[in-house]
């Protein structure tokens, strides 16, 4: 049994169907993909947890999995487990490791995980304003629970100066009585998905998302318009080392979880910014990333049902195989998603050839072939190649394929948007 219906869904179910197994979905729109390879279907909140365990009980799964990050926010899993279908995701004491960015950086600072960030929890305007006026650095405003990707603000893009932050930090105690101040960080960021059973986590291809809206990454925040994977499992512009340091500290909060009663079963991942100082934790999720789940899950050559398994039964293995090809996603989405999404049909028609791109279904309604879109993101187009930029090219020449009003960002995976990242990463002064 699977809850949720974006892109990041679809390619677990896939390749759960491609390994014969009957896949049960909960979703909360009717996304065609998924309703196509289910043996059966709910159409449901994903947040209704009540619903969704009472259902659970009339399929009795071998094995459920949680996927979006606002149900693992709801006390679905524990019911799950309480039931005795064993959840390959984590329980809600373990998910607030992402639902609780106060609790995350709070056991980074009590087990003195490196890669942490200043960072204060304010509940009151007086020491918000006595905090912050003391501060030299620039700092990021973030609520302190899930935002979809939208939440945060950072000093020198989404606001100009202090007292405009406070401004913004204001609103936020305002409507949560809490507010979250960190430090910025500057660098390349990246995304490190591990399977973790409890105690050993293995790791997954990285990967980068790119949030803005627009290209050059410019404009709002996104859940994520796009990402990349290279062929040797790192990025052009990230190194070996730094991976490793990446790998260490989410085993180091693996352990800490454990030590804490709350061990996490499930995807674990890191969001992390190489720095001039370092490899910095941004944020730790509970779950996939959506999109560079999708990325990895194309390039896994197993069975996820069967490592899913392994997760619940605390027995994960290295040598979980990925294929050495570099990747890229591009997310299809409304026009005017970012600011003002507006809902349109588009139609598909098939791939011309096999070696093209793939194409999942995320936030769309309808057909296989004509879908109607919603305000999210529509259809993720990826493509694998031997280069990122090839790749990138792969996608942009699938387009042909959809015909309708859509936005996406073709700068993703470009030549000359890996060009300038690896310079910057050659030469960091610059
Ligand atoms: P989040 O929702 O925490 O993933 O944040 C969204 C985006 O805001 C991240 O991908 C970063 O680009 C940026 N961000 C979050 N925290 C920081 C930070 N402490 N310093 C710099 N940028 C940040
Ligand atoms: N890639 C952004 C997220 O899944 O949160």
């Amino acid at each position: 049994m699977i809850v949720g219906s974006g892109g990041r869904e679809d390619a677990i179910v896939r390749n759960l169907v491609s390994y014969g197994h009957s896949v049960y979905s909960c979703i909360g729109i009717a996304n065609p993909s998924i309703i196509r390879n289910s043996a059966e279907y709910v159409e449901v909140r994903e947040t209704d947890w009540k619903s969704i365990h009472a259902r659970s009980l009339a399929w009795r799964p071998d094995l459920a999995v949680v996927s979006p990050d606002s149900a693992l926010d709801t006390p679905l899993v524990d019911s799950l487990t309480l039931s005795g279908i064993p959840v390959a995701s984590p329980s809600s004491k373990a998910a607030e490791i992402e639902t609780s960015k106060q609790f995350m950086r709070s056991i980074m600072a009590k087990y003195s995980i490196e890669g942490n960030l200043w960072n204060q929890t304010y509940t009151d305007s007086e020491s918000l304003r006595s905090g912050i006026s003391g501060m030299r650095n620039e700092f990021v405003v973030k609520p302190i629970g899930l935002t979809g990707g939208k939440g945060v603000r950072v000093m020198g893009e989404h606001f100009p100066d202090a007292e405009s932050g406070i401004k913004l930090a204001e609103e936020i105690l305002g409507k949560d009585g809490r507010v979250l101040i960190e430090e910025k960080v500057t660098g390349e960021e990246f995304s490190l998905q591990v399977f973790c059973d409890g105690s050993d986590i293995v790791a997954m291809p990285l990967a980068q998302d790119y949030k803005r809206a627009y290209e050059g990454n410019t404009g709002p925040n996104t859940g994520g318009m796009g990402s990349i994977t290279d062929s040797d499992h790192l990025l052009p512009f990230v190194s070996a080392a730094q991976k490793d340091k990446a790998m260490g500290i989410l085993r180091r909060i693996v352990s800490a979880l454990s030590m804490e009663g709350r061990p996490f079963t499930g995807i674990m991942y890191g969001q992390f910014m190489a720095s001039r100082n370092g490899v910095k934790v941004i944020e730790i999720n509970a779950r996939f990333a959506d999109p560079e789940g999708i990325n990895v899950i194309n390039l896994l050559d197993e069975d996820l049902g069967e490592i899913f398994m392994k997760l619940v039964n605390g027995n994960v293995e290295t040598g979980i195989r990925f294929k050495n090809r570099a990747t890229v996603l591009k997310y299809v989405v409304p026009p005017g998603y970012g600011t003002n999404p507006r809902q349109t049909d588009l139609i598909i028609s098939p791939a011309e050839k096999a070696d093209s791109a793939e194409l999942y279904y995320a936030s769309v309604t309808g057909t296989l072939d004509k879908v109607k879109t919603s305000k999210s993101r529509a259809l993720a187009i990826i493509a694998q190649a031997d280069s990122i930029p090839e790749a990138s090219r792969k996608v942009d020449e699938s387009l042909k394929r959809i015909s309708g009003e859509f936005a996406i960002r073709r700068d993703i995976g470009s030549a000359e948007m890996i060009r300038r990242k690896v310079a910057s990463f050659n030469n960091p002064a610059s």
